[in-house]
């Protein structure tokens, strides 16, 4: 599973590089809003940093302001994809989108159904919301299996991104059912790091080790 961070944050994404394991990045306008640069900008400085897939979305909602801002987008650097919302104007946009050669992520996907629609519409990307279901009472994790059910069922060649993912378990269930990737905050990608038997294993390799070699005298 490619890992992506959910984050316009430059000093998280940064950090997240300097690990090796980030695939890409993808942004919402809440998330560009939070940095307070101009989209175009952020996701410029992002591209320097991360050498994989960044989505960056678009604020229109009527199909054809959604192509040219699409368009424009992905002029910014090769590593774009454009973020269409699941709307009837945003399939319409992404169809259009990805007859160019421009690759589109879809956004906002709350269903089976909606999944199926933008996979039609030629979608790089599909990004179904795990956590906002589960805020709900849905179970999210419930929609990605579906997805990738359906997806392997027919072939489609769009990826299933699990978006919205809310900590650990989220991560691990949508690797279990089969999301190409898996797009986390950097909080949720550092916690998976963490293990009491990892710490309190190397305390006692390192407090073994050096009661030999650095602790006796005779040893040196
Ligand atoms: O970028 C889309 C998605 O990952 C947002 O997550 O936590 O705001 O529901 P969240």
């Amino acid at each position: 599973m490619k890992f992506f961070l959910d984050t316009a944050n430059l000093d998280e994404l940064k950090k997240g590089a300097s690990w090796g394991i980030v695939d890409g990045v993808t942004t919402n306008p809440s998330l560009i809003a939070k940095e307070g640069r101009p989209i175009e900008e952020q996701v410029r400085m992002i591209c320097d940093i991360v050498d994989g897939d960044i989505s960056a979305e678009v604020i229109s909602v009527e199909a054809g302001a959604m192509m040219t801002e699409g368009r424009k987008l992905a002029k910014i650097h090769k590593n774009i994809v454009v973020k269409c919302p699941l709307t009837r104007e945003g399939i319409k946009a992404t169809s259009a989108l990805s007859k160019e050669g421009i690759r589109v992520n879809v956004t906002l996907c709350f269903s089976a159904g909606q999944a199926l629609l933008a996979a039609k519409a030629g979608a790089y990307i599909i990004s179904p919301f795990v956590g906002r279901l589960d805020d709900v009472g849905a179970v999210g994790l419930d929609l990605i299996r579906s997805i990738t059910q359906i997806y392997r069922n027919y072939g489609y060649k769009t990826q299933v991104l699990a978006a919205s993912l809310r900590g650990p378990l989220h991560v691990i269930d949508s690797a279990m059912a089969g999301a190409h990737i898996g797009t986390m905050p950097f909080k949720v990608m550092d916690m998976l790091f963490n293990h009491p038997l990892t710490d309190k294993g190397l305390e006692q390799f390192m407090k073994d080790y050096n009661k030999v070699f650095t602790e006796t005298p005779a040893a040196r």
